[in-house]
């Protein structure tokens, strides 16, 4: 309820973030609902009998010292200059713009990657690498795998040049990639590890040979993540007696070719999850210019950044993303520290889909979805489970746009009654009326 008055924040007042107050401007549109998941203690990484927190140490363990150092970053606030200046995103990059990213002002935004602390990590590195954790922060869709708020985890690793014999630093790599633990998963991989159009190597930097040996060492590392997070997912579903599963497909795991303005080339990794393929993480060999600016010329790295619900939601069976903000204990109460099981649904309450349709009155005056679903977020909170574009047509005439939404309202928790739900669709009205650009059909 609070968003547009946060969203169009007076000039010279504050939010207050953490115990910090920040002075808004007209970028501020951090909403005050956002702000309340950002406090929440304790965060749900820390939490030791959390999902997201067993998989944090999960994944720590894979990565761990002394090669890893293992951070955790409990301030979600940076700059705009270390969330996207520093790491190449061009000026016009659409993770920039406010219908993508919660803007605290305009220089200031929660963070949306972990990637917001590579410069500063690379330039204070006292180990060959680490990994960090964090929760980030999107405007996005609404969906069971998407919630403004989630979990990331960042992992690194150089190698310097200046501590091989020159000319030997691939050899160097391939040695380190011959000691990481092997795996009998196939995993497709149909595309050459560098492109000069699609997934360039860094030829001003790196030698094709040097870039081969860092991407194997990173795809072996991270295949080696994945193929333990899914026996374990496996095995936590066999002791629930999930007999679907037991029974199941072999693991089918994919990488694709990506793009990240700090890595090149870049990939990442799906795998099929409940009838389609889910991203898990991106990852690259590190922009030399960006090891060049954080004092690591002399080094040469990959990095990866993972989501870690996703992750979470495979190693226990999880099938909506809010429930990992759930304070019911009959979910909070199925998980504990290092046990990976299969959650137990405690039940499931009815769905109650309803439409709304609107004109858009001026299209190019730049109509964003994500706004929509800001307003639903900010009505509905955690009883909205889904909100999907069905229907779209221009009128012939006019030229104007007419969208139709289908928002699926359940609760995770309890059943809705008709007279709420009806109120809320109401209220969703009214307030994309009121405050974006559109009529209402
Ligand atoms: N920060 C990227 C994202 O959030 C993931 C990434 C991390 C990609 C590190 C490459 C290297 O999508």
């Amino acid at each position: 309820m609070e968003l547009f008055k946060s969203y169009r924040a007076p000039k010279d007042s504050k939010v207050t973030i953490g115990g910090t107050a920040y002075p808004t401007d007209e970028w501020t549109n951090v909403p005050s609902s956002i702000i309340g998941l950002a406090d929440r203690k304790p965060r749900l990484y820390l939490d030791s009998n959390h999902p997201i927190c067993i998989t944090r140490k999960l994944i720590e363990g894979q990565f761990g010292a002394p090669e890893y150092k293992n951070h955790q970053i409990p301030n979600p606030v940076v700059s705009v200059h270390d969330n996207f200046d520093v790491l190449g995103f061009p000026p016009d990059h659409v993770g920039r713009s406010r219908t993508d990213t919660y803007y605290v002002n305009k220089d200031t935004v929660l963070r949306t990657h972990t990637s917001a602390h590579q410069a500063q990590h690379f330039r204070e590195m006292d180990s060959d690498g680490y990994t960090l954790s964090a929760d980030v922060y999107r405007r996005d869709a609404i969906d069971r795998s998407h919630y403004p708020v989630f979990h990331q985890m960042e992992g690194a690793r150089l190698w310097d040049r200046n501590s091989v014999p020159q000319g030997k630093l691939a050899e160097a790599i391939w040695k380190d990639v011959e000691a990481l633990p092997k795996h009998d998963i196939k995993v497709e991989d149909p595309n050459p590890t560098f492109h000069p159009e699609r997934n360039p190597l860094q030829s001003e930097f790196h030698s094709p040979e040097e870039a081969e040996a860092v991407a194997a060492h990173l795809k072996r590392s991270l295949e080696g993540l994945i193929v333990q997070v899914m026996s374990k997912a496996r095995q936590a579903s066999i002791e629930a007696g999930d007999q679907a599963s037991s029974d199941s497909q072999p693991l089918q795991v994919r990488w694709i070719e990506a793009y990240f303005p700090f890595t090149s080339p870049s990939w990442e990794i799906e795998v099929f999850w409940q009838g389609d393929w889910l991203e898990l993480l991106g990852c690259g060999i590190v922009k030399q210019d960006l090891l060049n600016n954080s004092s690591c010329t002399s080094k040469i790295g990959w990095a990866w950044g993972i989501g870690l619900e996703r992750i979470a939601m495979l190693l226990f069976g999880i099938p909506d993303i809010r429930l990992f903000w759930s304070q019911d204990p009959r979910f909070l109460s199925q998980f504990h520290h290092s046990r990976i099981n299969h959650f137990r649904p405690f039940s499931k309450y009815p769905a109650c889909p309803k439409d709304v349709a609107f004109w858009v009155k001026h299209p190019a005056k730049g109509f964003h979805e994500n706004d929509v679903m800001e307003i639903v977020r900010d009505v509905g909170g955690d009883l909205i489970e889904d909100v999907k574009l069905v229907d779209e047509f221009t009128h012939p005439k006019t030229g104007r746009r007419s969208l139709c939404y289908r928002i699926v309202y359940r609760s995770l928790e309890r059943t809705l009654t008709n007279m709420e739900i009806n109120e809320l669709h109401e209220r969703v009205r009214e307030k994309l009326e009121g405050e974006m650009d559109v009529e209402l059909r």
